[in-house]
């Protein structure tokens, strides 16, 4: 119970580790407001979390400013708020010689246009409580470039806006750690490896063997990394990147 009756709103709640996320939280005692584009998978994720631990479900689309600033209002209404987890995020998965430029653009607008706009408005609130956490999710692409010898098999590559993304936001934790520490704010981001959900056969044997672990990450082995850093035991922490990745870019 690290988290006992502290307040975590996560974005992108309604995906595979949005939903680990928060039953993850929710182990620790958190109440919880889960953010979503998608009233389904806001709607599932919610089912997943028991009642008491949930505080409400946002439908928040974090590429557009008033979506995000009225979530946040009732987040500020109901009271104060102690975690925000920017876990939304998207790829595309077409060659870049494929690429439209709007694509381009979707992908930098949700990974780091959203993850500003909810730092933003969560700072706002944290400012004037003088505390907070802020826990950006980021990847191992943003650290080292995909190795297009893992892609060449199946019918998806990774892409350059993706990493640059990532890249942007682990950037960006750090512009925000430095930022907000005299807010009383810890900013710090965890960029996970590759996470097993059923991909294909060729793409899990490639990435396996490019794994010092031998194996692909389960979705709750990115929550450790996450709850450490939201909990009292990382309050000296601020500015990191905990990369999860079974030791993939260690070598
Ligand atoms: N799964 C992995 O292998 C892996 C590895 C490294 C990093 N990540 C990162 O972890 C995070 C979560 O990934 P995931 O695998 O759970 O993905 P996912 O696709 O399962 O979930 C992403 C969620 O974000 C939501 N979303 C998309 N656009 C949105 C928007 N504009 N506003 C609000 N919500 C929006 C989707 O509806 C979805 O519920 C992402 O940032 C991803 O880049 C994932």
């Amino acid at each position: 119970m690290r988290l006992k009756n502290k307040s975590v709103v996560i974005t992108g709640a309604g995906g595979q580790l949005g939903t680990r996320f928060a039953q993850s939280f929710a182990t620790e005692g958190a109440k919880l407001w889960l953010a979503d584009i998608s009233p389904e998978l806001l709607a599932k994720a919610a089912g997943q979390v028991p009642t008491e631990n949930l505080l409400g479900t946002l439908i928040m689309d974090v590429t557009q400013p008033k979506s995000v600033e009225s979530a946040f209002a009732k987040i500020r209404e109901h009271g104060p708020l102690d975690v925000l987890v920017n876990n939304a995020g998207i790829g595309v998965f077409t060659p870049f010689w494929e690429r439209d430029y709007y694509e381009f653009m979707q992908v930098m607008s949700v990974n780091v246009g959203g993850t500003f706009l909810c730092t933003r408005e969560a700072l706002r609130l944290m400012k004037d409580q003088g505390r907070g956490a802020i826990i950006n999710i980021g990847s191992i692409y943003g650290v080292v470039s995909s190795d297009p010898s893992i892609y060449t098999d199946c019918a998806r590559m990774n892409s350059e806006v993706y990493s640059a993304s990532k890249a942007a936001v682990i950037h960006m934790t750090k512009y925000f750690a430095v930022h907000a520490a005299p807010l009383g704010v810890r900013v710090n981001c965890v960029s996970p490896g590759g996470v097993f959900n059923n991909q294909g056969e060729d793409f899990v044997q490639n990435y396996t063997q490019l794994t010092p672990f031998n194996r692909m990450a389960k979705d709750k082995e990115i929550c450790g990394a996450v709850i450490f850093l939201a909990s009292s035991e990382a309050d000296y922490v601020s500015g990191q990147n905990i990369v999860v990745d079974g030791g993939f870019t260690a070598w």
